[in-house]
């Protein structure tokens, strides 16, 4: 029996195999596969198998231990956008870029972009009204963009971040490309021509793209001509290709990097913000302790490097809401040869999936899944987990690099504003993930904001 009929798994219709529903409702469906077919589950869209892990050692076996059997192509969507940035490349190239990377991600370092994503929420709160109603969402995609800048690329975007937010909105709901059927029915020779054609939707991609590529390429000029400083884009700028007679990155190379990261260094947080003041604003007992725990160790002080450790329910806060709504809420990976698991003998070229949403929702790590509960975080309870029942960063040589800049950015920016603002989700307004390239709210999340502190002048 071929092994797409050995494993579980909902079998739909013989040609299209489970598009429909996958299309209609992903993030219930794939619940639902876990739940009715177990830990390893295969469905079909189109021609294509998929087999969805749902066990944490599963998980952490194509992540890390057996993680060179794998690669992120061809799935990869964002390659038309990011080219070969860290995202998406792979291999030995993969490698060495992620090496010269890390420096600016080093921990010691990332203690220096505390006071930028402090000033600069603070900065960006000072244009909220009390009693006016915004969307959360716009709010932190423009404060997490102007953060990133400044801290990697010293560069402010403060006054573009409406066009550049616009443009990424553009490129990221271009993932959903239409007819979906063909999208998902054709091989991706015939996808990469289908991305060639000067259609609606494949003009409003490339002019988003280079209303991105411009801000990009802008930084990159401004950086040569000034001769660089120790930000991210300058160290990048700086190396040389020892395999290469000691060759400079090209301005195309800086460009993929630079987007990569731009792009991965703000969408994430902004929608893991934009979460947690949701979460928080539907939990007013979770809300009035965050509050308590602010006034307690910041008593009106903006936060410092030094006050992090101390802001524990808050940090349980955030691992709670990146439990529920991960940003990254899907990976994929694509078998080289044939692999083992639960029992079944997976073929070559196969795709794998795996997701924090799915997993992170599974009653057997986190009992009553849907419930918003911090406490979950306390470390007795963690230590009882295995490691890959959550893994809102991934894991392994893949993990994101952007980890420990992520957790200082959500606490810090969450600390400085709750101590002056409240929020409420405006009555009749619904909230929705929508699973793109990230895990968003559709339609934003409107909120009443109300003053707590009034926030003293810089
Ligand atoms: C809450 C915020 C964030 C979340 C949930 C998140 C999640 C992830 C996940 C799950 C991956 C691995 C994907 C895979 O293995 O397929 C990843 C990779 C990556 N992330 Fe993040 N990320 C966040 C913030 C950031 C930030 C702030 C940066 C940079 C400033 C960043 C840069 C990257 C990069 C460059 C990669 C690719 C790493 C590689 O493949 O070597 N991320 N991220």
């Amino acid at each position: 029996m071929a092994i797409a009929d050995r494993v579980p798994g909902p079998k739909g219709n013989r040609f299209k195999g489970q598009i429909q529903a996958f299309r209609e409702n992903t993030l219930g469906f794939l619940l639902d596969c876990a739940h009715d077919y177990g830990d390893v589950v295969h469905f079909k869209t189109g021609p294509r198998d998929h087999f969805l892990l749902n066990h944490p050692d599963y998980i952490k076996d194509v992540l890390v231990t057996n993680n060179r059997n794998f690669t992120k192509s061809p799935f990869i969507q964002g390659k038309p956008l990011m080219g070969e940035g860290l995202i998406t490349s792979e291999g030995e190239f993969h490698h060495r870029q992620r090496r010269l990377a890390q420096p600016a991600f080093h921990r010691k370092r990332i203690a220096t972009y505390a006071s930028i994503m402090t000033q600069y929420s603070k900065r960006h709160i000072e244009r909220w009204q009390d009693g006016e109603t915004r969307d959360i969402a716009e709010d932190m995609m423009q404060l997490a963009l102007a953060i990133v800048s400044k801290a990697l690329y010293d560069t402010d975007v403060e006054a573009e971040t409406d066009s550049i937010g616009a443009a990424v909105d553009t490129v990221m709901l271009a993932t959903q490309r239409s007819p979906a059927w063909l999208y998902r029915l054709a091989p991706s020779s015939v996808i990469k021509v289908l991305d060639q054609l000067p259609l609606p939707a494949n003009q409003r991609f490339l002019q988003a793209k280079a209303r991105l590529d411009t801000t990009i390429y802008r930084m990159i000029a401004e950086h040569r001509a000034h001769g660089g400083g120790d930000d991210l884009l300058s160290m990048l700028m700086r190396t040389t290709d020892e395999d290469q007679d000691g060759a400079q990155m090209s301005d195309a190379q800086l460009r993929d990097e630079a987007i990569t990261i731009f792009l991965a260094g703000h969408e994430t947080t902004a929608n893991a913000l934009t979460w947690a003041w949701y979460l928080l604003s539907t939990h007013p007992q979770v809300e009035a302790k965050v509050y308590a725990e602010i006034d307690e160790v910041l008593g009106g002080r903006v936060p410092t490097i030094d006050d992090i450790p101390k802001l524990t329910y808050i940090d349980m806060v955030v691992h709670e809401s990146l439990r529920l709504y991960p940003p990254v809420w899907m990976m994929a990976r694509t078998s080289i040869n044939a692999f083992d698991v639960g029992g079944y003998r997976i073929p070559a070229k196969t795709s794998v999936m795996f997701g924090p949403y799915v997993m992170q929702r599974d009653p057997r790590y986190f009992p009553d899944p849907e419930r918003f509960d911090p406490m979950r975080w306390t470390p007795e309870a963690q230590a009882e987990r295995p490691k890959f029942s959550y893994f809102p960063f991934g894991g392994g040589p893949r993990q994101c690099i952007g980890e420990a800049f992520a957790w200082m950015e959500l606490i810090t920016v969450l600390a400085t504003i709750a101590q002056h603002w409240r929020m409420r989700v405006v009555p009749g307004h619904v909230v929705e993930p929508q699973p793109r390239l990230t895990l968003r709210p559709r339609n934003g999340v409107m909120m009443k904001f109300e003053e707590r502190v009034p926030v003293p002048h810089l």
